[in-house]
């Protein structure tokens, strides 16, 4: 209350958002795939100038729950756009995607936030819109591209636009994620990387990447067991990931068709069509030679992408 004035409100909405792993090997900032671990969002526009955040799960202690809280910003980003008359929020996040661990936690928290604001706000965006939005704060589409849109999405950007392609994989695709227990921040991944890199590591990320995609359009599995392979960002990050290829090799060897780098790291990914438990148990191993305590994860692939569920 103010001044004796109900201060006004908008409708709360509740909205879930995938986790996303990215590069899946040689598609580095442009094939993404969204899986079936889930952050939620509830939010309140208000337009009392004051913010309150509560976070369960993930994040608990070390997410800012003030004006610095990411899912506040890109809120408090879509108002303007708008010029609504909100100045405030209730935000309320349950996080079950690890954070800083190369499977989406930012995109996660800012697709939900664009997404929950548009609808609170009465949808003055369309799925376009917010993925330009999203690409725009993340700096990449993708991780925000499979968490808007579910599937399996190949992306780009241009001077003028960002555009996403989502398809369901014809192949009964299971991922195997051994997180380990360390951060990574995109930032320092992304310091690794060199200015330039030799044409034929180029030629090879562009046969790799495109019989990838081929391979998942088609069902035609033939080639998995190379089409995982980058030279453009894994070889220098390894240093980053202890263990990183003896991993990627145990989890080929216990029947992984490929592995690669979660998005940035250090989470490390391996797709199978079978053998899951065997695969994770045995890039917990190996990462355990390299002193580094790791866990795993068996996902599938989540086909809706963000939605309200309230
Ligand atoms: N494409 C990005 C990278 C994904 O590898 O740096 C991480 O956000």
């Amino acid at each position: 209350m103010s001044g004796g004035i109900a201060l006004v409100k908008s409708e709360t909405v509740i909205v879930q958002v995938p986790a996303t792993t990215a590069n899946c090997g040689p598609g580095f900032d442009a094939l993404g795939i969204a899986c079936n671990i889930y952050n939620k969002l509830e939010l309140t526009l208000t337009e009392e100038n004051k913010i309150e955040i509560e976070i369960s799960g993930e994040g608990v202690g070390y997410l800012p729950i003030n004006e610095k809280n990411l899912i506040w910003k890109v809120v408090k980003d879509v108002i303007d756009k708008t010029g609504a008359a909100y100045n405030g929020a209730v935000i309320k996040m349950h996080n079950d995607v690890p954070l800083s661990r190369g499977l989406g936690s930012s995109a996660a928290a800012i697709v939900a936030g664009i997404v929950a604001a548009n609808y609170a706000l009465g949808e003055p965006f369309n799925k376009q819109d917010v993925l330009e939005m999203a690409t725009a704060v993340e700096g990449h589409p993708d991780n925000v591209a499979p968490a808007i849109f579910g599937g399996m999405t190949v992306s780009l950007c241009s001077q003028s636009a960002v555009k996403t392609i989502s398809f369901l994989p014809k192949l009964p695709l299971k991922m195997i994620v051994a997180v380990p227990k360390f951060f990574l921040s995109t930032k320092k991944a992304r310091k690794a990387l060199p200015e330039s890199i030799p044409i034929k590591d180029a030629s090879f990320n562009i046969a790799h990447v495109a019989s990838l995609v081929a391979a998942m359009c088609t069902g035609n599995a033939d080639v998995l067991s190379y089409a995982f392979d980058d030279k453009l960002h894994q070889p220098y990050r390894a240093e980053l990931i202890p263990g990183m290829y003896d991993v990627f090799a145990a989890a080929k060897k216990a029947g992984a068709l490929g592995a690669a780098l979660s998005g940035a790291g250090p989470s490390l990914i391996a797709f199978s069509l079978d053998n899951e438990e065997e695969i994770g148990r045995a890039m917990v191993e190996t990462f355990s030679k390299y002193q580094v305590p790791s866990s795993y994860l068996l996902l599938n692939i989540d086909t809706v992408g963000t939605h309200r569920i309230g």
